[in-house]
């Protein structure tokens, strides 16, 4: 191999491995945070809102938005009113940029932000795709924040302690409905003592 032939190589190399460490860092900073970046396909997606029974002119959240690909669907084929919460500028902005190619300014808002300190009791539906030790952390403020009849759709990870309404055992998907407001069902015996 020739000098020129080397430093090309070696510049091919180092740019692969700067887009690699680059594309790493992006998907998987928030991880600690909450979640890295995996999407859910779009045909769960469409799975996840079906279960949830989702209405025109209802208000589903996404936690945790991503690329938007949730608040779209809901949008667009369930005719809701749809919120994302997302802590990567990047995708923050991409959605940004999505809702205003495709006119859904009225419809569809995203906001930069950690989803722990958002208030999300104006979701009449919220769904979230995270970890188990986030869901964990997101159950008293769910129960708490959300309206009476409000319904949660959690894809692979429970709400311990608290039962689910319906299972989509298929796609691993649990619906939940919010019972009493501001108490969380935890806290309430779930049979009576025998
Ligand atoms: C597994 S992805 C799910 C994306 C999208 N909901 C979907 O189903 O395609 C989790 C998303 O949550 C975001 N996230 C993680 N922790 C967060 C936090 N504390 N606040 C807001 N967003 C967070 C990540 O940046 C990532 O985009």
């Amino acid at each position: 191999m020739d000098n020129d032939t080397a430093q090309t190589f070696s510049i091919l190399l180092i740019a692969v491995l700067l887009g690699w460490v680059f594309l790493s860092v992006s998907l998987l900073w928030t991880a600690p945070a909450g979640a890295p970046w995996l999407p859910t396909s779009r045909k769960l997606v469409r799975r996840m809102l079906a279960l949830a029974n989702v209405q025109p002119g209802e208000v589903v959240y996404d936690l945790g938005s991503g690329d938007g690909r949730v608040l779209f669907i809901a949008a667009r084929e369930f005719g809701a009113r749809a919120v994302g919460i997302e802590l990567d500028p990047l995708r923050w902005a991409w959605t940004r940029m999505w809702i205003a190619l495709l006119g859904l300014q009225g419809q569809v808002r995203v906001i930069r932000g950690n989803f722990f300190t958002q208030d999300v009791g104006e979701a009449d539906v919220v769904t979230l795709y995270l970890l188990q030790k986030t869901n964990n952390r997101l159950r008293r403020k769910l129960w708490q924040e959300l309206h009476p009849g409000a319904r949660i759709v959690s894809s692979v990870f429970l709400f311990p302690g608290m039962e689910p309404m319906r299972i989509d055992k298929k796609a691993h998907l649990f619906l939940y409905e919010v019972k009493m407001p501001c108490q969380s069902q935890a806290e309430q015996p779930s049979k009576s003592p025998g």
